[in-house]
């Protein structure tokens, strides 16, 4: 068996960092013994908003249940479509259909593995109908919103999306579960923070990332930020136990919260180390490689986070089997596209039918990316990916 010389995600040098302050606001919420929702989780919230420059914060349980209780917000259920990305978590496109709304999927870019906006606004032209002022799905549903995903970390054409949205009278749901932090060019606006609600994940992975399962809602009126509230307590409004609503139990807990609270102190320093370690990624890839033929790189745009460095590269099984075998780890996202995903087989697509999102599923390699990887780990990596590729090393 080899030895790992570069794990994929190391948390230990991040943990070692907060040790102490997380420790003792982890003991504060064990000293107040309220461990749902609570001080500790309303000053979180309140932090976030600061942070995100947003008006209302609503901690839920996962990213997952954010983007289910954002959509349910929107009033989107059986009958509705709803147009998303075929490239991303498949949370993007389960909570859709969780809410009984069909899932339509337009394509990706190939530069940005963000949804296309041109290709989304043709499809919408040639593919669907106005009927009684209502926009119709092929199938029939109405459309009603779109859930444009800020994949890797990268802002995607949210301004774009949001005025084709607006033509069409559509709520735009962001996707920001990897993109904490990330500017939006030409706004001054943090993804997540655009659309009529954004949804925010803290996984343990994610760019702020908690001791377990969390997320957030960001909502921009005081009355969606309300019904994202009731429908994540069961559905209850005036009161505990009257239930206006079918919701669910989805809160983020005051441990969780406690320790994001530690953490959002320093995602902008960790973030702008991700940056630095993919302009590092950059220089070794072009020295190492020349002319890029065989690898592209992730193409960069100011306010991207680099929650994950995904490159492309020809018979990416074989290069992810040799680095494996040299002991860098990588991990591919995603292997399979949405659109052919076993759990919505229902809507019938074929290979090909959404090319460039089962072209990158093919190509796309992340690479090992962390505040804290070293320079010598850098190094490995580029010259492992390098030899596997049968050229020179770094
Ligand atoms: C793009 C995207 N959307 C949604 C989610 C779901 O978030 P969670 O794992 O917190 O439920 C994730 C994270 O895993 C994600 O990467």
């Amino acid at each position: 068996m080899t030895d790992t010389r570069v794990r994929f995600l190391d948390l230990r040098a991040q943990y070692a960092a907060v040790r102490t302050d997380i420790r003792r606001a982890v003991d504060a919420v064990f000293e107040s013994q309220t461990f749902v929702l609570g001080p500790a989780v309303a000053a979180f919230e309140e932090a976030l908003g600061r942070y995100l420059e947003a008006p209302h914060v609503i901690g839920v349980a996962s990213g997952t249940d954010a983007l289910y209780l954002a959509l349910r917000a929107c009033d989107i259920g059986p009958g509705d479509a709803v147009l998303t990305t075929p490239y991303s978590f498949a949370a993007s496109a389960t909570q859709i259909a969780r809410t009984g709304a069909r899932p339509y999927f337009g394509d990706i870019e190939r530069d940005s593995f963000n949804l296309d906006v041109a290709g989304l606004r043709r499809w919408v032209a040639e593919s669907c109908r106005c009927e009684g002022g209502r926009l119709r799905a092929p199938g029939g549903e109405v459309v009603r919103a779109i859930v444009p995903v800020h994949l890797f970390g990268r802002p995607c054409a949210i301004t774009e999306l949001a005025a084709f949205a607006a033509d069409q009278g559509l709520d735009v749901v962001e996707d920001a579960a990897q993109a904490i932090g990330a500017r939006v060019g030409g706004t001054g606006r943090y993804a997540g923070t655009l659309g009529r609600f954004g949804c925010f994940s803290f996984y343990p992975t994610k760019n702020l990332g908690g001791a377990g399962d969390g997320g957030c809602v960001v909502a921009r009126s005081a009355a969606d930020a309300d019904r994202v509230r009731a429908l994540a307590r069961h559905g209850a409004e005036g009161g505990p136990y009257r239930h206006v609503a079918l919701g669910i139990a989805s809160r983020l807990d005051a441990l969780q919260a406690a320790v994001l609270g530690v953490k959002l102190a320093h995602v902008d320093a960790w973030n702008a180390a991700r940056r630095r370690q993919a302009e590092r990624y950059d220089r070794l890839l072009d020295a190492a490689l020349g002319s890029r033929a065989s690898v592209a790189a992730p193409v960069r745009v100011p306010g991207h986070v680099f929650h994950q460095y995904v490159v492309r590269v020809p018979e990416r099984d074989r290069v992810r089997a040799a680095l494996a075998a040299a002991g860098i780890e990588t991990q591919v996202y995603y292997p399979i596209p949405l659109h052919l995903q076993p759990c919505f087989a229902a809507f019938g697509h074929r290979p090909g039918d959404r090319p460039e999102a089962e072209r990158a599923a093919a190509e796309s390699l992340a690479l090992p990316i962390y505040p804290e990887l070293g320079d010598d780990a850098a190094r490995a990596v580029v010259a492992a990916l390098a030899a596997a590729l049968g050229r020179r090393g770094a």
